[in-house]
């Protein structure tokens, strides 16, 4: 069984571990986490727990009319449970209730299972970084999903 809770600062050390893993080169060092944790609470970070540690990770900046996904993760035993869809709902909800209209991404275009993530958690593509990541020089998708309602149309 999981449990989903506020990430703490005792968490860095086993996040510095897991990002390894699961991001290689591009992980977060431990100075980063402690920047990002300390940035709380314009930036708010959550872990998905069981009986063995992190299953799962997500955090997202909240500084006004647009928010950021900051990072998102699952351990590989617990990918496939909609483990990450809870996540991606739960900043949804947590940047529309910080007033966000919208809620702004990047990914690797080489990246199918976030892709296919956000596709179905109401995310459009919106423009391209041509070879953003290095050094493979893969592309970086920025991806858009609307809040609260707003579809740029009118306000009648
Ligand atoms: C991307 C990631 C977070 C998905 O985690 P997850 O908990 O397995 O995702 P979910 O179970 O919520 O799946 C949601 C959707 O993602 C897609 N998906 C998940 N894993 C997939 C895979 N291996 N291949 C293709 N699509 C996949 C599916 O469309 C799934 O929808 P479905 O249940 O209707 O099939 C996980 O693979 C991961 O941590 N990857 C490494 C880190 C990373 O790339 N983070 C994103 C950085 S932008």
């Amino acid at each position: 069984m999981s449990t989903v809770r506020e990430m703490r600062w005792q968490d860095i050390d086993e996040l510095v571990d897991l990002d390894r893993e699961l991001f290689g080169h591009e992980a977060w060092s431990q100075q980063t986490w402690w920047a990002e944790l300390a940035g709380r609470p314009q930036r708010q970070y959550r872990v998905v727990t069981d009986d063995h540690g992190i299953l799962g990770y997500a955090g997202v900046d909240c500084p006004g009319d647009v928010a950021d996904v900051m990072t998102i993760a699952v351990q590989p035993r617990g990918r496939g449970s909609g483990l990450a869809t809870e996540l991606v709902t739960w900043m949804r909800e947590t940047a529309a209730g910080s007033g966000a209209e919208a809620l702004l991404l990047e990914v690797r275009a080489d990246n199918v299972a976030a892709r296919k993530l956000y596709d179905r958690n109401g995310f459009e593509q919106i423009s391209v970084r041509r070879g953003y990541y290095q050094p493979e020089g893969v592309d970086a998708i920025i991806m858009r999903a609307l809040l609260n309602g707003a579809d740029g149309g009118s306000h009648e």
